[in-house]
């Protein structure tokens, strides 16, 4: 692991109350930064106290979002201990957006250890609510001073943390979605399958449309026949359709989510059927309708496991088991929250143990 140098800040804050914590409006003590300079690579890893950034008002970032994120938890185990979840998996799949977005690739064992050296020094803010974690926030932005619409020189690697609570006022009770079919989020050969900031800009309307109606959620079709179902908002999709599990294939427009792939290897191990194919939105509400769909989920980092209760697509409602949660859904939360947490053993490997 690299160790890096470590200026601790002069005034910590208090820790927020573990049982009213929201997702994302509070921030640690501490950041980890790190430069990249052409022809000078990745250089001075460090970690600072968290605070705001001096960037130049042209640094290219805030023209061309030449951006990339990461989402991913720390979690307090039951032994007082901290641990993070597939957190090479972040790492790498960062670097495939920085590979999207013309971003130079980060050393990934470096970028892990500073992962692992922030939660290290914020092991304090983990908090140990059942249902709360410490989210890490890695990001990558062009701070280039320079309006020509090319690759920067230079950038900042940086991490930062927050205490989080559930990612919907839903919690784990099953939440409403909309299919969305003015907007398109992504098309094959864009930036759908990176981890970037547009990604989610070109969402927010559609999603604030949703909310307004009283929807947590908008169902992504895919961009060019507005006929397959891509994603939702924050999270992949899964559906039980007559037992077997079906998620939207990764085909250039969908985001590669970790915790996506932990559920189909979960459900695998489990001889659970499953098929990761092209899902037509007609051919769930058909489901919906004659009482072949017996579940839907979302996947995510952020929102774990979150169960889909009903769905509209243009003028037509369906209600998914009832508006509960199924079986399935409830066993994938389980298992996944229960080695996420260390409360379950974890024979797959997937923890990565800090403390
Ligand atoms: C995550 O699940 O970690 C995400 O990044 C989704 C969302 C908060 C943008």
């Amino acid at each position: 692991m690299t160790q890096f140098p470590i200026t601790k800040t002069s005034c910590p804050k208090p820790k927020p109350d573990p049982n009213t914590l929201v997702f994302g409006k509070t921030f640690t003590d501490h950041m980890f930064l790190m430069d990249y300079t052409d022809g000078k690579g990745w250089h001075d890893g460090r970690i600072a106290p968290y605070g705001p950034l001096s960037l130049d008002p042209s640094a290219m970032v805030f023209h061309y979002a030449q951006e990339v994120f990461e989402g991913m938890k720390a979690y307090r185990t039951p032994d007082g201990g901290v641990q993070l979840f597939r957190p090479m998996e972040n790492v790498k799949r960062m670097n495939v957006s920085c590979g999207r977005m013309c971003i130079p690739a980060l050393p990934e064992e470096e970028a892990l250890s500073a992962i692992v050296a922030l939660t290290k020094l914020e092991a304090d803010w983990v908090p140990s609510a059942p249902g709360t974690s410490l989210y890490l926030r890695p990001f990558v932005i062009a701070t280039t001073p320079a309006l020509g619409v090319h690759a920067a020189s230079n950038y900042i690697f940086a991490v930062i943390c927050c205490p989080v609570g559930a990612y919907y006022a839903e919690g784990i009770n099953p939440i409403r979605i909309f299919v969305e079919n003015e907007d398109v989020r992504a098309v094959k050969g864009g930036t759908g399958f990176s981890k970037c900031g547009g990604n989610y800009a070109a969402s927010i309307r559609a999603s604030a449309r949703a909310e307004e109606q009283g929807y947590a959620q908008v169902l992504w079709l895919d961009g060019v026949h507005r006929k397959y179902i891509e994603e939702v908002g924050s999270t992949n999709i899964f559906f039980q359709l007559d037992g077997a599990v079906v998620t939207p294939v990764l085909n250039g427009s969908v985001l590669p989510g970790i915790t996506r792939k932990s559920c189909l290897e979960l459900l695998r191990n489990w001889g659970v059927p499953v098929e990761e194919r092209l899902v037509s939105v007609e051919e769930i509400f058909k489901a919906g309708k004659n009482g072949a769909l017996d579940e839907a989920f979302g996947s995510g980092t952020a929102a774990v496991i979150s169960p889909v209760g009903e769905m509209c697509w243009k003028d037509t409602h369906i209600t998914i088991n009832g508006g509960k949660i199924g079986a399935t859904t409830q066993r994938l939360y389980d298992t996944l929250t229960g080695i996420q947490w260390g409360i379950l053993p974890d024979p797959y490997g997937w923890t990565l143990r800090v403390l």
